[in-house]
């Protein structure tokens, strides 16, 4: 009995390390995207506002072009959207953020 219980909490405790891993992404993209305070409108990963969708796995219904698109000019696709264009942005960083973001799947 002692035995199972011991490998029992050994498997929680990888579990648990695997998932605090997952969740601190230090991505150059990740700290882009807190950087613009995109999670003011945006939820990543069960934290961020709710005006716009949720971008936790973003990646997996839009493609890199709409994703860059979105962020430099997001009135193209929608005329009366609520989000600012961040078409300042260097090019470097954007490449990072779109990378960061089509990764989220
Ligand atoms: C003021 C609120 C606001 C901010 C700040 C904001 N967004 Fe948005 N975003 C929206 C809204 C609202 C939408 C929904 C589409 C539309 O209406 O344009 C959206 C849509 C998106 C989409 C498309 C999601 C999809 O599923 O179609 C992406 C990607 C995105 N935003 C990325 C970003 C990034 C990256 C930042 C920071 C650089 C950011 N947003 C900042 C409001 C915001």
């Amino acid at each position: 009995m002692k035995g199972r219980v011991l490998r029992f909490s050994s498997f929680s405790a990888i579990i648990l390390a695997a998932s605090v891993a997952a969740c601190a992404d230090n991505s150059a993209g990740a700290k882009i995207f807190q950087r613009e305070k995109c999670m003011d409108c945006h939820t990543m990963k069960g934290r961020g506002g709710a005006v716009g969708p949720n971008l936790t796995t973003v990646g997996a219904r839009r493609n890199s072009a709409y994703i860059r698109e979105q962020i430099r000019n997001p009135s193209s696709q929608n005329p009366n959207t609520a989000m600012p264009s961040f078409k300042d942005l260097s090019e470097q960083d954007m490449d990072k953020l779109v990378e960061y973001l089509s990764n989220r799947k």
